[in-house]
């Protein structure tokens, strides 16, 4: 099997026109078969301008956690889109959405939504400065919390501009970025917990920003007592502990991380599989500093935030993210991920398969699994990428930097076929 994409490099090419660069986000350039363009979705499949069917882990960028097409969450949105649109005011639903999601999460004393992680991240800096009267976010290598300006640092740095290891310098992600921006922030690497206390006890830290478990980059855990020693030391320096869990939220359990690890952060954010590829987000933490958004002089706004047709695809998501789902999934996440590792090792393709049940990470020619960002640095990418486009010519879409998302709709024929696609383009790539 070796599909083509013509349709869609020519729809690309000719909406250049009117679109920059064909796309509405650069995250969606530079893939080997070109950026595609899609006619429709149907659970773990997705539809090509040039009618290719393709098995799909992007998953919207790991958002779309029960597939394409849930019934439920269709419904859901249907219903409410009768009722109206947007009401610049309160609706039941979006008190229903909170009280899931305080009931789920462990953090979650208190909540507000929005409509994008990037934003709400934005929420949790401001918090933190506005509860500590400090200005340092500190960040670490590899880890993304958005696009916007005073955060774009460090998140996938070159070898030769980041800095030696144990002192890493910030690396603007983006030409146009105001440098005044990183005058609040700092960068460290990941899973170092002597690291972290040393830029602690410095005392100017307001808040520290983590992926509970690195996702944006790689799929890492953190070191065992990781997470716990953070908390302890920010809790001892008068630091907010921030969880980033646009990613882990709905993938490593329907608690989070957090409840994973068993490590309860100060604030932590969610967006993505929240509610199945709706714009939701939410910034959830302790009463005390969530309420500062009501008595304490910090503002948060937004016209979309807890937009009721969104609340009602959070709600449906929500009430389809069971136990009995996860189980089953898991099952067939760990047979694909695990099926991956051992068709590249009998193909004599070097590579560490690491990560999670339902989103996992394969990076080729690493001789152990990576602690951080520098250890993925020396992944053979260009390997990948050919690996990636040899798949994608046998019906399965993956994710050039190496994340795999799989979503409640991947069934166990779906894991079939995928597997049997590994094996070929492992051939083709050895
Ligand atoms: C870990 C993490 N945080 C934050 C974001 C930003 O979220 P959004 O793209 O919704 O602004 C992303 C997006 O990929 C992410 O992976």
């Amino acid at each position: 099997m070796s599909l083509s994409f013509d349709r869609s490099a020519a729809l690309i090419a000719e909406n250049a026109n009117h679109v920059a660069g064909g796309v509405n986000s650069n995250f969606r350039t530079g893939m080997a078969g070109g950026p595609l363009v899609f006619q429709r979705g149907e659970g773990a499949w997705l539809i090509d301008a040039d009618n290719n069917r393709l098995i799909d882990y992007y998953c919207g960028m790991g958002a779309m956690i029960l597939g394409h097409t849930p019934a439920g969450v269709q419904q859901a949105v249907k219903e409410q889109v009768e009722k109206g649109i947007l009401y610049a005011a309160q609706s039941p639903i979006e008190f229903q959405a909170a009280r899931i999601l305080c009931e789920r999460i462990p953090s979650a004393e208190r909540l507000r939504f929005g409509s994008s992680g990037s934003e709400v991240a934005q929420a949790a800096f401001r918090l933190a400065r506005a509860a500590t009267g400090k200005r340092i976010i500190l960040k670490f290598e590899g880890h993304y919390h958005g696009w916007f300006d005073n955060i774009l640092w460090s998140t996938a740095p070159a070898q030769n501009a980041a800095g030696p290891e144990e002192a890493p310098v910030l690396v603007a992600g983006s030409k146009g970025q105001d440098p005044i921006d990183a005058a609040g922030l700092d960068v460290i690497g990941w899973n170092d917990l002597g690291r972290l206390e040393a830029r602690l006890a410095r005392g100017d830290v307001a808040g520290v920003i983590m992926e509970p478990a690195m996702c944006n980059q790689g799929a890492i855990a953190p070191t065992a007592g990781y997470l716990e020693g953070a908390l302890v030391a920010c809790r001892k320096h008068g630091a907010i502990l921030i969880f980033d869990e646009v990613i882990t939220g709905f993938r490593l359990g329907r608690s989070g991380a957090q409840a994973r690890f068993g490590v309860t952060p100060d604030l932590s954010i969610f967006a993505k599989a929240v509610a199945n590829g709706f714009p939701v987000a939410a910034i959830v933490g302790r009463a005390g500093l969530l309420d500062m958004f009501a008595t304490g002089g910090v503002l948060h706004g937004g016209t979309f935030n807890a937009q009721p047709v969104t609340m009602a695809a959070m709600v449906a998501t929500q009430e389809a993210l069971t136990p009995e789902q996860y189980e089953s999934a898991s099952k067939r996440g760990v047979r694909l991920r695990d099926g991956i590792a051992k068709i590249l090792k009998e193909a004599g393709i070097k590579a560490q398969v690491t990560g999670f049940e339902l989103m996992f990470h394969v990076g080729l020619g690493l001789d152990a699994p990576a602690r951080n960002c520098r250890d993925l640095l020396k992944s053979d990418k260009a390997l990948y990428v050919k690996f990636c486009h040899a798949l994608l010519k046998r019906g399965v879409r993956a994710l050039e930097r190496g994340a795999w998302f799989v979503s409640f709709a991947h069934d166990d024929a779906v894991i079939d076929a995928t597997l049997e696609a590994v094996r070929d383009a492992a051939k083709e790539i050895a």
